[in-house]
């Protein structure tokens, strides 16, 4: 259990939180959270929390009362192996410990839940104002990435209008015999994107988190005889790094995964968007978009999200056209396993 003695007379100690503590969790977040945007109900939450487990609530406690809250959620992303994010961590005002104290200890407690289980990466989404507190415990800032938000209305109305989509291609969910595509196009995507070859990826995690335990949902883009010609010659974006057996006809992908976020309730969040190069400006990316769009309303999200890069004008003047905005006060920090082991001896 992560304690520590603050002043000298206040002993706070973190724990994972049981439905006995939902009370007192409330009272807090009515008290000292945000509440712009908060469109959760009492019982939503406390549904969301401990009957369905859409996330979990860490709790810090002095003398028994809950005096500093956080919530975690998995975030399934196969190619980094298993990772959570901690999100709208509030505390109790007092004299005896400042909310600094409380929310490092908070921290500590969900980086050693975060190691038990074997996670890779401690993500954490803030605003920039409040980045100071953690970079001190060796979080580092996701550079060049933002995030990006398609709200209700938005995801709406875009789903509504009509598909473009040329008539060589299809659109689909992705199958058990994508599996070497999508990890192709994964690969694909990490080259572009210049990340180092993505870690973990490997069919039998797609295989595992996409089709047995659907955590992942894939939405494939497959040309047909004439559009595919040469396909598979064409990655002109791809490095030599990436010769792996795939089937050529499948020339786009868009993943996505749900969770549970607090204020605004249930959120698609997509990913490796990407669309073959000689395949491009051709409405694709938007169609699959749309696709995604489709899949939020039919989960019951309130919003989509997705994380970019910054730098793209282009890009970022893609996704505006189908009703995103870029916000800009938000940043992502990231604990990496050696980070929360270093933090953890601090
Ligand atoms: C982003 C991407 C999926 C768009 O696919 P697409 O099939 O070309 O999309 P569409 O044809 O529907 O729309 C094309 C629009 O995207 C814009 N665009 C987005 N990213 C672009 C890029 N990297 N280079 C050029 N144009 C880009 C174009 O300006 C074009 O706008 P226009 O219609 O006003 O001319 C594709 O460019 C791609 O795979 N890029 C590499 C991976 C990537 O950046 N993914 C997004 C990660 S967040």
């Amino acid at each position: 259990m992560a304690s520590a003695i603050i002043n000298s007379v206040a002993i706070v100690e973190c724990l994972e939180a049981s439905v006995e503590d939902f009370e007192s969790i409330w009272e807090l977040i009515q008290e000292y959270g945000d509440q712009t945007d908060r469109w959760v109900s009492k019982e939503g939450l406390k549904f969301a929390a401990f009957k369905e487990k859409s996330f979990e609530y860490i709790i810090a406690k002095y003398n028994g009362k809950v005096v500093g809250i956080a919530s975690l959620y998995y975030l399934h992303y196969y190619w980094y192996g298993k990772s959570m994010c901690i999100d709208e961590i509030i505390t109790f005002k007092s004299h005896l410990f400042t909310d600094e104290d409380v929310v490092t200890l908070l921290l500590q407690k969900a980086m050693e839940i975060l190691l038990k289980r074997n996670c890779h990466t401690l993500c954490l989404i803030l605003l920039e104002s409040d980045l100071s507190q953690f970079t001190k415990l060796g979080g580092e800032v996701e550079i060049g990435f933002k995030i990006l938000r398609i709200s209700k209305i938005a995801i709406n109305q875009f789903a509504k209008e009509k598909s473009e989509l040329n008539k060589h291609y299809l659109i689909r969910a992705g199958v058990k015999e994508d599996i070497p595509s999508l990890l192709y196009l994964i690969q694909c995507s990490a080259v572009f994107q210049g990340e180092p070859l993505l870690l973990d990826a490997n069919e039998k995690m797609i295989s595992e988190d996409t089709f047995d335990k659907k955590q992942i949902g894939a939405i494939v883009i497959e040309a047909d005889a004439i559009a595919s010609v040469e396909s598979d010659k064409d990655g002109a974006d791809v490095s030599p790094a990436v010769e792996m057996p795939h089937n050529p006809r499948i020339i786009g992908m868009v993943l996505y995964y749900t969770f549970y976020c607090k204020r605004r309730g249930k959120v698609l969040h997509f990913t490796r968007l990407f669309v073959k190069e000689r395949h491009r400006k051709q409405g694709l990316g938007t169609e699959l978009m749309r696709e995604c769009t489709k899949r939020a309303i039919m989960e019951g999200c309130e919003e989509i999200n997705g994380k970019i890069n910054e730098q793209s004008t282009k890009l970022i003047k893609f996704y505006e056209k189908l009703g995103g905005v870029i916000l800009t006060n938000y940043v992502t920090m990231n604990f990496s396993r050696d980070c929360l082991l270093g933090s953890l001896k601090m």
